[in-house]
Formats: structure tokens, C-alpha cells, sequence
């Protein structure tokens, strides 16, 4: 008995072994071990413009249920969500009136709770966006602190102001800090008789983080969210939660002029060491990273995320992931395609951009590429129509988790908006002249499903934004039907995805000359190799000379305006690249 045992021990590990050895099945064990989230393709809605419902020009909830399976069809993991609560829309949902409804023009509660079966049934994740530096002015926090009610007396920034020399009787503002919608950044309430802190719109005064009881209220937000099945969040402006201590007698440090504009409205006027990034913030991301990860293991779910809208130094954004002893957040958002590159950008520029966040991050933790958003011009328009292409290969290719703003994938363009037609606050608050260089709504039009009026995006006659230029040909019914097209091309990138190359594969990048970049993905024997030339001129490359012997490699990926056979095999030792070009090569089979 005792020997029959020992051979089948002995044949078990040998079976283990050729096993780890030759791989098959168990070498899953030599995988990394990744989360859901870790090799995850994101995608934000902007509910306000995605698809509406009911016909009244305005995007809801009911309309992303019904849309569910496009996600599906494009291969998306989790979507997160801008505000959906409350709100009197001054800043179209980011002044939440009460966090614990939804807003009437996106559904009600039911509508919520169907929207998160129907995406648990086709293994669609959701996010929701957490606005935690400040309410709504017509929040009942903010009337009952303005009533002095105990409980709410010290839940929002409050301070007396200092006497007007030049005006006996008044009182000015308790330090110079700037709005980011421009103008001062204290308003009077006659009622109270005092300043309140709004480093956004008057509408959005900033909640107080040193009470302990509105760490507490913000807290409860989380978990009730939390307890309807959402998977994460993303949370919203973290930089401006704190600002820096007072003084005794209610004032503030002054913060220095930035030299970057002589408008002295203007929220670049200044710079910002006083009302942006202080240390307490990082200690509130550990204590929320806590509660979701205490969430996890008490109700034995999936892990719930944390995504963090963080414009940062490399240094700051590093500790935002956590530390030795502490998590922070999943995935600080990564913006620095956005702020690095503009129009005229170059290889050299996409190099310097890719080591800023790689050669910085701390190790282990997961990259993020986040290329727009709600706020920032759209790829098309910012960077030129030709590399719309381009930007997603590379985000999709990089390693980590890549993040697509809604329409991105279709190449959308901004709007172009009078100023008679602007509703962003960060426009209306400055004047006709210059509303163009603040206002978002052009990124914000809506989602161009098909090409009759108004993009199949509502049966009103006029939405609550027009349509974007070039709708009738960038939109889904026609991207889907057309032999190429940048959706098409999204698709086939987010196949690749799929593959263990980009999950798990090793990773090298380059600029290998001022117009061309390349990133390369092993896993194994497969190989991913994405070329891009930058330039409006031909080019001739080596890549064997940057990454030695190469196997045979396939045209798997071609940008809208290639003109080179798919599936066709290349010398890449000798690789001509026509103006604008970018490939994605694989070798003959994938894992
Ligand atoms: C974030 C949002 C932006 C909003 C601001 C205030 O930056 O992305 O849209 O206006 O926070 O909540
Ligand atoms: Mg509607």
C-alpha cells in the first residue's frame, strides 16, 4: 500500500513538472495572477449625451440599458458612468443635489437597479463617478449648514472674510485663490453672513474635510452605492479635496501668480499650492481604498475598484497608488497623453510621454491610458484626424488598462458651438470672445449612433447639444457596415486584446527616429509589433536593427488611410512606412 503510494506521489510530481515545464494547462500557475480590472478595457459615458430614451433631447439611463449590448459587441469590461444623481445640472451633474437619487432626466431608482441586472447578465461591470469635493448649493446639507443646523454648521468651508479698508462695513474675500470656472473662489451668503470655499462653480460649494462628520457622510454615500451592486468608482476632482489649514483668524495663505496669464480671472492665474494636492487627500484615498477592499471581503465579492481623476506630478500620483504599508487607489487615472502631446506631436514626444508614467509608477502596480474625456478636446480635433488611429493602437497596445471616452472609438470630432448654444459653466462664466479656449461642451455632443437627424441619438427635434461635424459618416451603423473604419479597427485591436501577448506579455517601446515609434509585446514565441509613423513623410525602418532577429511577422491592423494588404507578410528589416501610417504586425498565431 505504503509503495503504491510513493509511485503515485512520485508520478504526480513528475506529471507537475513536465507539466510546468512543456505547459499546458497548469502552467497557469506561472501566469501572472491578474484581476479583472488589471487587463481591463474601460469606457466612460457621458449619460447626458449617450442615448436618449424618452425623447426629451436628453441621454438616460434607459437608454444605456438598451445600448447594453454594444458594449458587448466591442468588447468593453466595465463602463463608468459621469453623475447620474440629483442635480440642479449647473455643472450638467457634478453638482450633486442629493447623492442618494438619481436625476430625474436620467430614470429613477428602478431604472438604475434594471440597468445593473441587465449588465451582471451579460458580465458588464459598472463604475460610478464619486464627486466628493462638494455638493450642490441647493443640497439640504448646504441650506441646513447655512441655517447653522449643529449637525451641518461646519460641513462646508465657511469663513468671516476681512474688513474692507476701502468699503467700511464690507468684507473681502479670505485669500486670493481663483475658481477653476474663473473669479474668486470665496462667495458671501448674506444669510450667514460669511464666505463659503467653491473651488468650482458658485453652485458647487466645497465640503468641509476636516469634520470628521462629513468624512463619515461621504463614507455612507460609498457603501450605499456599494450595496446596489456597483463595481468601483471613479472619483471625481481629488486634487481640491483639502485645501491648507487656516490661520486663526480665518484667513488663508495667498497663493503666488503662475505668470501663465495676465487675466487675473483666470484659475491658471495662480498657482496652486495651496488649494490643490495636500498631503491629508492621500490619506482620504487609503481610508476609501479600505472601506471598498472591507466591502470585498465582508460581502465575498469581486474587487471594487477605484479609479482616481488625478492631474498630477509623477511623485504625487505614485503615492496615490498606495505605499509599503497602505493601497490607495487601483488606477489614478494616467492623463499624460492628454497634457504632453498636442497637434504637432512626434515620436520623440509619445516616448517622453510613455516613460513619464512607466519609468515613474511604482512597480507592480497596473498602467492606465486615458486619451479624453468629458473635459478635453476629442482626438480628432486635438491631434488631427489622421492619428485618431493611431492614439488607440497605442493605448490599446501599451501594457495595463486602457480607458476610452464615448465616441472615441468612432473617431468623433468636437462640436462646434456658438456662444449663443454654450451651457458648460467654465464657458458661460467667461464672455464670447474667449468662451472657446474654456467651454467643454464641444467634446460633450451626442453619441452618433446612424446617420438620420440628430444621429439616431433622440427623436426630439433639437437635443440638449447639436451634433458633431461628420456625423453621417462617423457613427456606428455606418463604422459597422463600411470594410474600414476606425471602429473597425477599435475592434480588431480590442480581439488583440484578448490575447495573453497584451496581458500578460513582456513589453518594449521606442522612438526610433523623431517621426516613428514602436511598441513590441512578447509572450512567449507571439509577438505584437505596433509601428507608427508620426510624420507627413515617407519613412524607411529597421526594426531588426532595434530589436534583433524577428520572427515572421503579419499585417494584422492597418490605420484608415494605409494603403498595405492585411494579412500580408513584410521585411521589417526594410519597412517603408507612407505619411501617417500605423501597423499592428503579429506573428502567425497568437496567444
Ligand atoms: C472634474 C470633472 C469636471 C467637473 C469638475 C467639478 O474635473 O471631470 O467635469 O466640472 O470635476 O466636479
Ligand atoms: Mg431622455
Amino acid at each position: 500500500m505504503e509503495r503504491i503510494f510513493k509511485i503515485f506521489f512520485v508520478a504526480l510530481i513528475f506529471f507537475i513538472n513536465v507539466n510546468y515545464i512543456v505547459g499546458c494547462e497548469i502552467k497557469k500557475n506561472i501566469e501572472p495572477n491578474k484581476e479583472w480590472w488589471q487587463t481591463a478595457q474601460l469606457y466612460q459615458i457621458y449619460p447626458r449625451s449617450f442615448k436618449d430614451s424618452d425623447g426629451d433631447g436628453i441621454g438616460d439611463l434607459n437608454g444605456i440599458t438598451d445600448k447594453l449590448d454594444y458594449f458587448k459587441e466591442i468588447g468593453i469590461t466595465a463602463v463608468w458612468l459621469s453623475p447620474i444623481f440629483q442635480s440642479p445640472m449647473a455643472d450638467f451633474g457634478y453638482d450633486i443635489k442629493d447623492f442618494y437619487d438619481i436625476h430625474y432626466e436620467y430614470g429613477t431608482m428602478k431604472d438604475f437597479e434594471n440597468l445593473i441586472k441587465k449588465a451582471k447578465q451579460i458580465g458588464l461591470k459598472i463604475i460610478l463617478d464619486f464627486v466628493p469635493n462638494h455638493s450642490s448649493n441647493e443640497s439640504e446639507w448646504f441650506k441646513k449648514s447655512i441655517d447653522r443646523d449643529p449637525e451641518y454648521e461646519d460641513f462646508y468651508v465657511w469663513e468671516d472674510g476681512v474688513d474692507d479698508p476701502q468699503n467700511p462695513g464690507k468684507k473681502l474675500p479670505p485669500s486670493n485663490w481663483r475658481s477653476s470656472f474663473r473669479g474668486s473662489a470665496w462667495q458671501w451668503n448674506e444669510k450667514r453672513q460669511q464666505f463659503y470655499l467653491h473651488q468650482f462653480g458658485v453652485q458647487q460649494p466645497d465640503l468641509n474635510y476636516r469634520n470628521p462628520r462629513v468624512v463619515e457622510r461621504m463614507k455612507h454615500v460609498l457603501r450605499f452605492w456599494l450595496n446596489k451592486g456597483v463595481d468601483g468608482f471613479r472619483i471625481d476632482a481629488i486634487l481640491n479635496l483639502f485645501e491648507v489649514p487656516r490661520f486663526p483668524n480665518g484667513t488663508y495663505s495667498n497663493e503666488p501668480k503662475s505668470g501663465l496669464t495676465d487675466d487675473p480671472e483666470d484659475f491658471d492665474y495662480l498657482e496652486h499650492i495651496y488649494t490643490q494636492n495636500q498631503p491629508e487627500t492621500i490619506d482620504m484615498v487609503y481610508q476609501w481604498r479600505q472601506l471598498v477592499d472591507d466591502y470585498k471581503r465582508v460581502h465575498n465579492t469581486e474587487t471594487k475598484v477605484m479609479l482616481l481623476e488625478i492631474y498630477s506630478s509623477p511623485e504625487i500620483t505614485s503615492k496615490m497608488y498606495g505605499n509599503m504599508s497602505m493601497e490607495g487607489a487601483h488606477l489614478p487615472f494616467n492623463f499624460n497623453f492628454i497634457f504632453q502631446l498636442n497637434s504637432n506631436l512626434n515620436a520623440k514626444d509619445v516616448k517622453a510621454a510613455t516613460d513619464n508614467w512607466l519609468l515613474n509608477i511604482p512597480s507592480k502596480r497596473t498602467a492606465n491610458w486615458v486619451i479624453g474625456n468629458h473635459d478635453r478636446r476629442r482626438i480628432g480635433t486635438r491631434y488631427g484626424l489622421e492619428k485618431i488611429d493611431h492614439m488607440n493602437m497605442l493605448v490599446m497596445i501599451l501594457p495595463g488598462v486602457s480607458v476610452t471616452y464615448q465616441g472615441e472609438e468612432l473617431g468623433m470630432l468636437d462640436g462646434i458651438i456658438s456662444w449663443e448654444e454654450t451651457v458648460d459653466p467654465a464657458g458661460c462664466n467667461s464672455n464670447s470672445s474667449i468662451y472657446e479656449k474654456f467651454s467643454r461642451d464641444p467634446c460633450r455632443t451626442p453619441f452618433q449612433w446612424d446617420d438620420t437627424k440628430n444621429a439616431g441619438f433622440t427623436t426630439k427635434e433639437k437635443p440638449w447639444l447639436p451634433m458633431a461635424p461628420k456625423y453621417e459618416e462617423l457613427n456606428v451603423k455606418m463604422e459597422l457596415a463600411a470594410k474600414e473604419s476606425h471602429l473597425k479597427i477599435y475592434k480588431s485591436l480590442m480581439e488583440l486584446r484578448k490575447t495573453k501577448t497584451i496581458k500578460f506579455g513582456d513589453y518594449k517601446y521606442d522612438a526610433i527616429s523623431d517621426d516613428v515609434f514602436v511598441v513590441l509585446r512578447t509572450y512567449k514565441d507571439f509577438k505584437i509589433l505596433l509601428v507608427e509613423n508620426f510624420s507627413n513623410k515617407e519613412q524607411e525602418v529597421d526594426l531588426v536593427k532595434r530589436f534583433g532577429a524577428l520572427p515572421e511577422l503579419n499585417l494584422k491592423i492597418k490605420n484608415l488611410g494605409s494603403n498595405k494588404d492585411l494579412g500580408a507578410n513584410f521585411n521589417v528589416e526594410k519597412l517603408i512606412l507612407n505619411k501617417f501610417e500605423a501597423l499592428v504586425f503579429t506573428t502567425k498565431s497568437l496567444e
